[in-house]
């Protein structure tokens, strides 16, 4: 037997919080550790025993842990180690071991995707054992030497200071197989002593294991058992499942390469797409990989928000990449390796390579995803049967299906479920169908006139089916829709324009921020919660706010403007065109987030009236803020608080293609007077 002694491992007791090992609490972060090492040891192939869908262990009420007593086993039949190897190899931490021995395998010249010396640590994020048994070096009668030994967290951590004040170096157990020959060379890793960790089921293990490494890696297999004791699952080999994506939207990364400040082109492989439904988990995303491992999974590239389609590329962006550079040289990866370096000078290029390639993407994607939430509405609103029963005439009844189908389009996916917002939605495109079935035939009427083929007949059905009293009510919306699109651009373009005259303009024909927004009749319940808010506020914060431009006798431009749309307050904040959004502002804007939900909280009973809250719309000429408010607003943003961040001129550009046909016919008409 091997002296007790023969292991050494320096070890700091901190090192396990100072590494943020204890973020790898994800049982396949730490598989995946191991695998990469076996990947590194030239090892083709590899076996995960581990109980699928199983608690690892459970925290009782008391607080005590209650291990299940599984054991997690990595198997591998790589080259190994043998016990000098351990010692001088895996039993140091902080190697680098691209700098001792190149950043090539031993055996078969792969890319090792090792560097930093921490991996095998990864573990202590779910376990607090680890049991290492390898046989390998040069076969002394065609027989390799074996390691066998433990670690164990609690020795790490239980070290006395010595006389010296310095922390002994930390032994690990040799077991009884060290030192004796096999004949098999290879690894195998045993965790056991587990914390309260779940290892999720059959698939979402598959899914989580196989995205930490990047496809097509060479004479590489990954098997996995299951080894729970009730129906186990049957063993497979690890293969990526594709997500489902939309073709036409891919970017292939290699078509732009990333360039760096000094000019220098770096190549990236892969694709960049949007899947066919939303990912919020850790599924969805871009995968970067390095050397095949997976060092960052993001989803927008840092882009800051305020960019067409952003909405959708946050949960829709799915994609792999690979940039092996980015941890050529320098180290590039974080020490928890969840992320790669974003602030170095090659993730700074990497960025603005993504936010390119994403906004390419996010502009090939509106087609698609129109098409699917128009798909969506349709069938939501059950349109087409309401028009038939509001409608006898048939091409009314067609008209509303196409109002559908093409002002469907432009509502946002979430709203969708709020059964309110397709009511009001549904409504208004009943409303306007007769007026789009008279625009259509008018302008049919009008082809067949320049030809001298007038029919009476079908203008006298046209009159009879569109009512046309009816219809001169619905020309005067139109009318002064189109007009007040017009008005709403002269002001965006002028740039003596007040605040306040925008925020009129909005209150009036909320509109234009939503289509189907249309101006409200003040309601008891809403006047009631205005003055209630404006009274609390005062009292809270010593000054007084105007949320209305609609006061007689006022002077004071209003602090934001505030509406009542499908049992939420809709509060609107505005800068004026060509502002930018700073951190300024978002204190100030902010302050009535809180201020909201403060109110909500103190106030009850106002979520019976008001059950979605307050919810934000910012209409700016661009958001400039610092990394820390950046933070904050992307969660208002994520969490839908904000539910939209436009432009002046995005605002502008939907409203008009939102009332494109009446804009249409207006400008048919004016062209024919001229
Ligand atoms: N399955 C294995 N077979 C043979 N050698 C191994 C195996 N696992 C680990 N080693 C050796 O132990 C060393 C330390 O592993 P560890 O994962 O801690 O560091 P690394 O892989 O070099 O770098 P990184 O921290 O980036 O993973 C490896 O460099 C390798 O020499
Ligand atoms: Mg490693």
């Amino acid at each position: 037997m091997p002296s007790e002694r023969r292991y050494e491992m320096r070890i700091e007791r901190t090192i396990v919080d100072k590494l943020g090992l204890n973020m790898y609490d994800k049982v396949s972060a730490a598989v995946a550790e191991i695998v990469a090492n076996s990947y590194d040891a030239d090892a083709e192939n590899v076996t995960v025993e581990i109980p699928l869908g199983k608690a690892l262990a459970t925290r009782k009420d008391d607080g005590t842990i209650d291990e299940k007593g599984y054991e997690i086993k990595i198997v591998d039949n790589g080259h190994g180690m043998t016990p000098e190897e351990a010692n001088n190899l895996y039993l140091r931490v902080g190697r680098d071991r691209r700098d001792e021995q190149g950043d090539k395998s031993r055996e078969k010249e792969r890319p090792v995707m090792g560097r930093k010396g921490i991996g095998k640590l990864a573990p202590f994020g779910i376990c607090k054992t680890i049991v290492v048994r390898s046989a390998g070096g040069k076969p002394k009668n065609g027989k390799f030497e074996v390691s066998h030994f433990k670690i164990e967290y609690e020795d790490i951590m239980r070290r006395e200071k010595g006389d010296k004040g310095i922390i002994d170096p930390y032994h690990p157990d040799p077991l009884e197989d060290d030192g004796t020959y096999d004949a098999q060379r290879g690894t195998i890793i045993i965790l056991k002593n587990f914390y309260a960790k779940r290892v999720p089921d059959r698939d979402t293990f598959a899914r989580q294991l196989s995205y930490k490494f990047a496809q097509g890696l060479k004479d590489f297999q990954v098997a996995v058992i299951d080894i729970k004791k009730e129906s186990p699952a049957d063993p497979f080999t690890l293969e990526e499942v594709p997500l489902p994506i939309e073709e036409e939207t891919r970017v292939d990364a290699s078509e732009t390469p990333v360039e760096d400040e000094y000019g220098i082109k770096y190549t990236v492989s892969g694709w960049i797409a949007m899947s066919k439904k939303p990912y919020k988990d850790e599924f969805g995303g871009v995968r970067i990989y390095v050397r095949g491992k997976c060092a960052s999974i993001t989803r927008d590239f840092g882009l800051p928000a305020g960019f067409t389609g952003e909405f959708v590329a946050r949960s829709y962006l799915v994609g792999e990449i690979h940039a092996d550079w980015l941890d050529d040289e320098e180290d590039l990866i974080q020490t928890h390796r969840q992320d790669i370096l974003w602030d170095s000078k090659l993730g700074q290029a990497l960025q603005k390579w993504g936010k390119e390639i994403v906004k390419q993407v996010a502009k090939k994607g509106k087609g698609p995803r129109r098409k699917k939430v128009s798909d969506l509405f349709l069938e939501k609103s059950k349109i087409e049967e309401r028009a038939k029963e509001r409608y006898k005439n048939e091409s009314i009844q067609e008209a509303a299906v196409d109002l559908g189908k093409r002002f469907g389009q432009f509502a946002h996916e979430d709203d969708l479920e709020d059964e309110d917002y397709v009511e009001d939605f549904s409504n208004f495109i009943l409303d306007i169908a007769p007026h789009q079935y008279l625009v259509d035939t008018f302008h049919k009427i009008r082809e067949k006139a320049k030809d001298g083929k007038i029919d009476m007949k079908e203008l006298i059905e046209l009159f009879r089916a569109t009512h046309i009293a009816e219809l001169t009510s619905f020309g005067q919306i139109a009318n002064e829709k189109v007009h007040t699109i017009d008005v709403l651009e002269e002001r965006i373009r002028d740039h003596a324009t007040q605040e306040s005259d925008l925020q009129k303009i909005l209150e009036t024909a909320p509109w234009l921020i939503n289509p189907i927004w249309q101006p409200i009749t003040t309601n008891q319940q809403f006047k009631t919660f205005r003055s209630a808010f404006e009274k609390w506020y005062e009292r809270e914060h010593k000054v007084k706010i105007t949320t209305s431009t609609q006061i007689s006798g006022q002077t004071k431009r209003p602090d934001f403007i505030m509406m009542h749309k499908n049992n939420a307050i809709r509060v609107i904040e505005i800068k004026p065109p060509g502002h930018t959004f700073d951190t300024t502002d978002f204190d100030r804007f902010n302050n009535y987030v809180d201020s909201f939900e403060e109110f909500f909280n103190k106030h009850p009973s106002f979520k019976d009236d008001f059950p979605n809250k307050a919810r934000f719309t910012v209409v700016t000429d661009g958001v400039n803020l610092d990394s820390k408010t950046k933070k904050a607003w992307k969660s208002l943003m994520d969490d839908g608080t904000i539910e939209a961040c436009k432009s002046w001129e995005e605002l502008l550009r939907d409203t008009k293609q939102f009332h494109h046909d009446f804009l249409e016919a207006r400008d048919k008409f004016q062209e024919n007077e001229i």
